[in-house]
């Protein structure tokens, strides 16, 4: 079993009969949504709130059962997948272009599940560009903004060569930041930023982290 797979069924380990889940987006937390298919095949009785349209898309053909944010109180507990997470549990997400969907859903549950294989594990942020999302209303003078900060950002393009387009109808500008000493600073300032959406740095937010050890053992941290 690969290392994504290892950590992506693991997860499945948080959800239970009756739970509200939020589905996250990338190859890692698939594992986890295929498995939940599975055991929602065998009876288990859940509804999934997707963070993407690829991650509806999955869910649906899996016969998960969805339901809208705006139909319930709370998430009891989000799956998601990321780029880098570091020794306090900061994370970088959005390299699949989901991150403001992925925050919303983290931020709405009671308990934030992050599912890394071993090489997503890094002792300071930042050798993963730093997905932002922006309006694309004047994005070039966001991007001047944005490099202010300590970085060039790189506008992200799809396979034709023309701009990604988020699930919000936006633009993502990678942003290589050498080294990201104080992510919660970081993330706060980007957001000041007018025309910044939200950006990838997820900060205190993951209440447990399943990764694999040197071993290739499974790794739990709470
Ligand atoms: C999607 O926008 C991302 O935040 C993913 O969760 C992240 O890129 C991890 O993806 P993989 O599991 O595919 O590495």
């Amino acid at each position: 079993m690969n290392e994504k797979q290892l950590v992506g069924e693991k997860a499945v380990e948080y959800v239970k009969d009756g739970m509200i889940v939020g589905l996250g987006t990338g190859s890692t937390v698939y594992y986890t949504i295929l498995k939940l298919g599975k055991l929602v095949q065998e009876g288990l009785q859940i509804k999934g709130i997707p963070t993407s349209v690829q991650t509806a898309m999955l869910a649906k053909e899996l016969n998960i059962p969805l339901v809208e944010l705006k139909d319930v109180e709370h998430i009891d507990v989000a799956i998601d997948g990321a780029d880098e997470v570091d020794g306090q549990a900061a994370l970088i997400k959005g390299g699949g272009g989901a991150l403001l969907r992925e925050k919303i859903i983290a931020r709405a549950s009671k308990m934030f599940v992050v599912v890394a294989d071993a090489k997503k594990n890094v002792q300071t942020l930042g050798a993963f560009s730093l997905p932002v999302e922006v309006v694309p209303f004047g994005f070039e003078m966001t991007a001047r903004h944005i490099a202010k900060l300590g970085c060039e950002p790189v506008l992200r393009l799809n396979p034709a060569g023309e701009a990604f387009i988020s699930d919000n109808g936006n633009y993502i500008l990678d942003c290589p930041f050498p080294e990201i000493n104080r992510p919660a600073e970081l993330e706060r300032a980007l957001n000041m930023i007018p025309g910044v959406v939200e950006n990838g740095l997820f900060v205190d937010m993951a209440d447990v982290v399943i990764t694999v050890d040197e071993h290739q053992q499974v790794k739990v941290t709470t």
